[in-house]
C-alpha cells in the first residue's frame, strides 16, 4: 500500500487532536502498521505525550523554512512501528517566517515528498496546532486527507463549518485538488449530558457517514496518559479510552480499505489476452 498522509486538524484547542493522533497511531502500530507522527504544534504536546524530549532545533521549522530534509529529524518512540518528528517552542516562529518565503503553502508538501516516496510508512499523521495559520495550511496542502476531531459541545458545528470551508478552498484553488475529509471523530463524549447526545445527533444529521461511528468518551485515564508520556493503550490497556481508540482504529482501517477498493473499481477492466494458437509442426519437406 502507498503511504497515506493525514492531518488531524481543528482550529479549536483542547478538542482531542493530539490525543487522537497519539492514541490512533499507537493502535495502528500495535496492529502492525508503520506510522510516522509529525508534531506540527509549537506546544509539542504530541512529542511529550509520547514520552520524548523537546530539544531546541528539533522540529519541522528548518524543513519548512530552508528546505532541509525531514528524515534526519525522525526519532524512534518507545513503541514498535511508531516514529515521530518532534516539535519545540521555536516552531512558533514558522507562522511568521514561512509566510515570507516563496511557495509558502507548499513547503511541507515538498519536505514530506521523500518520506512518501520511500514507502517506509503506511501512515503519516500530522498533529496540527489550534489555528488555521501557516502551519495548518501547510499541513493541509501537503497531506492526502484530513481527520477532524470534534468535541461534543455546543459550538462544535460552527467551528466545523469554518474548517470545511478552508478544505473546499484549498481544493478549489488547486493548492491541493485531491484533499478530502477522511472523517469526523466525536471526542470527549459525556453520556450523562443531554447536550453531548444532541451534538452527536446534529453532526450526524449534517455529515452522515463522514462521522466515525466510534465515539470517544471523556475519561480520567485519557486525561492522565500524557503526563506519563504514554499512549492510552500502553498506559491502561483495558480502560474505556483504550477500547474506544482500538475501535476507532478498526473503523479507520476499514475506511482505508474501502477507499482503496473504490480506486481499484475505477481502473479500466482487464482485457483477456487473445490465446496464442499452438505452434504448428513444421511441414515435412516434399519428397520425390
Ligand atoms: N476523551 C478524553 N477524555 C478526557 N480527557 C481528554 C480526552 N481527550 C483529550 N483529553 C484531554 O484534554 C486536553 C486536550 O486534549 P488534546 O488532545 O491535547 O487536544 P488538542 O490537541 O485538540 O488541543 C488534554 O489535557 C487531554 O489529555
Ligand atoms: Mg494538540
Amino acid at each position: 500500500m502507498a503511504t497515506k498522509s493525514i492531518a488531524f486538524a481543528n482550529q479549536k484547542g483542547g478538542v482531542g487532536k493530539t490525543t487522537t493522533v497519539i492514541s490512533l497511531a499507537a493502535c495502528l502500530a500495535e496492529a502492525g502498521k508503520r506510522v510516522l507522527a509529525i508534531d506540527f504544534d509549537p506546544q509539542a504536546n504530541c512529542t511529550s505525550g509520547l514520552g520524548l524530549e523537546k530539544l531546541e532545533g528539533h522540529s519541522v521549522y528548518d524543513a519548512l523554512l530552508n528546505g532541509q530534509p525531514l528524515t534526519p529529524l525522525i526519532k524512534q518512540t518507545p513503541y514498535p512501528n511508531m516514529d515521530l518528528v518532534p516539535s519545540e517552542e521555536d516552531l512558533a516562529a514558522a507562522e511568521v517566517d514561512v509566510a515570507r518565503v516563496d511557495n509558502f503553502l507548499q513547503r511541507f508538501q515538498i519536505a514530506v515528498a521523500p518520506i512518501h516516496a520511500s514507502g517506509s510508512y503506511d501512515y503519516i499523521f500530522v498533529d496540527c496546532p489550534p489555528s488555521l495559520g501557516i502551519l495548518t495550511m501547510n499541513a493541509l496542502v501537503g497531506v492526502d486527507r484530513i481527520v477532524i476531531p470534534l468535541q461534543c459541545e455546543y459550538y462544535a458545528l460552527e467551528g466545523l463549518t469554518v474548517i470545511l470551508r478552508l478544505v473546499e478552498h484549498l481544493r478549489g484553488s488547486g493548492a491541493n485538488p485531491a484533499l478530502d475529509v477522511d472523517g469526523i471523530v466525536m471526542t470527549m463524549f459525556d453520556s450523562r449530558t443531554n447536550l453531548a447526545h444532541q451534538v452527536v445527533e446534529e453532526v450526524r444529521k449534517h455529515f452522515h457517514e463522514k462521522v466515525f461511528k466510534t465515539i470517544i468518551p471523556r475519561t480520567v485515564r485519557l486525561s492522565e496518559a500524557p503526563s506519563y508520556g504514554k499512549p492510552i493503550i500502553h498506559y491502561d490497556k483495558h480502560s474505556a479510552g483504550a477500547t474506544a481508540y482500538r475501535s476507532l482504529a478498526k473503523e479507520f482501517l476499514k475506511r482505508q480499505l474501502a477507499a482503496e477498493a473504490a480506486v481499484v473499481a475505477t481502473l479500466a477492466p482487464v482485457v483477456p489476452e487473445t490465446p496464442v494458437p499452438p505452434a504448428q509442426p513444421a511441414a515435412a519437406p516434399p519428397t520425390g
